[in-house]
């Protein structure tokens, strides 16, 4: 059993011998969780504390790929696909983050198989989840105030649109009139998955299948929406990219980038599966945007209610 009362942050090693068993603890604690067919509620307080220090910089600290692989392989099946947390970790469609992932937790999903099951129902209770499906009604909050603001057809340009659960959930409440939206990925099984759930707002909605930094836009938007894309750029490509899509924007039109934040407190459960974002801070999200060359009036912070999905918002003047 885990009797580690240390966070592994603070775990100052002797010698190898000593991170060694600190390795074999934490991998019979989470044995012990897959042997009874994963957690209940009571144990997600301990489990939380647990995986919350495997973010990368306390991992790199502490354990070698060795020891990793070890507490990895503990999981047992529950790091199989059939679960959210090993489909993060195995990246079937080869990349993190892609658009059945993002589908699994919109929807919930849990596995058909009761032990696994366990696992789902944790991952789903864990903040990040809990912020990406929040990112529905934040989307459909930045749909309802384009619209205000334009009297004509509000032209909208969604980069990685992925599965296009946001907009399925937004245009079902608000229908599809004086809405056109451009949808840009670069994985054609999204593109495909997303005509398919859209398939009664096609006439609203254009996909194109590019990587975003081929795609060669033809007119000009008042809304730039990208949630999910951001945080995997660096801050150089970040801002190269910021700069090429502001130029997009038609007068008054908005830049809205999603960003998980640095406070992510699932950051070292999604580390030790490998799914690693570049988690941004308010200050360094509004930084950027100064690099860029925007002015204070231009940049807004926002998130949405868990605090956890940043968005920079910049407005073109
Ligand atoms: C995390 S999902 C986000 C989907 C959606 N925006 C959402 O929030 O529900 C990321 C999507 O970005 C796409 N993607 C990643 N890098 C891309 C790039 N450079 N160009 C175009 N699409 C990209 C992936 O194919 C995937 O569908």
């Amino acid at each position: 059993m885990f009797t580690h009362t240390l966070p592994l942050s603070q775990f100052v090693p002797t010698g190898a011998q000593e991170v060694q068993k600190l390795a074999q603890g934490t991998s019979d604690f989470i044995s012990h969780f897959a042997k009874k067919g994963g957690p209940d509620p009571s144990d997600y307080p301990i489990l939380n504390t647990l995986l919350q220090q495997f973010s990368a910089e306390n991992i790199q600290k502490i354990f070698s790929d060795e020891h990793l692989n070890m507490i990895r392989n503990a999981f047992g099946e529950a790091l199989s696909p059939e679960t959210i947390q090993g489909w993060a970790y195995h990246k079937p469609l080869g990349y993190a983050g892609d658009f059945q992932i993002i589908e699994k937790i919109y929807n919930y999903h849990t596995s058909s198989n009761p032990h696994l099951a366990k696992w789902d129902q944790y991952f789903h209770t864990q903040k990040a989840p809990q912020a990406v499906r929040n990112r529905l009604s934040f989307f459909l909050d930045q749909l309802w105030k384009i619209k205000a603001e334009t009297p004509s057809t509000s032209h909208i340009l969604n980069l990685a649109s992925g599965p296009g659960r946001d907009m399925y959930e937004a245009l079902k409440v608000m229908g599809t009139s004086k809405l056109e939206i451009d949808c840009v990925d670069q994985d054609a099984q999204a593109i495909n998955y997303a005509k398919g759930l859209c398939r009664d707002f096609l006439a609203h909605i254009q996909f194109t299948h590019k990587n975003v930094f081929r795609f060669i836009p033809t007119k000009t938007y008042h809304l730039i929406w990208s949630a999910g894309l951001f945080d995997y750029f660096n801050d150089n490509v970040f801002k190269r990219t910021l700069e090429r899509f502001h130029a997009l924007l038609k007068p008054n039109g908005k830049m809205v980038i999603g960003n998980f934040t640095v406070d992510n407190p699932s950051r070292g459960y999604m580390e030790l599966f490998k799914w690693n974002l570049f988690h941004r801070s308010k200050k360094h999200l509004y930084r950027l945007a100064q690099e860029c060359g925007f002015t204070e009036n231009q940049i807004r912070i926002e998130q949405e209610p868990e605090g956890v999905n940043l968005f920079l918002v910049v407005t073109k003047i």
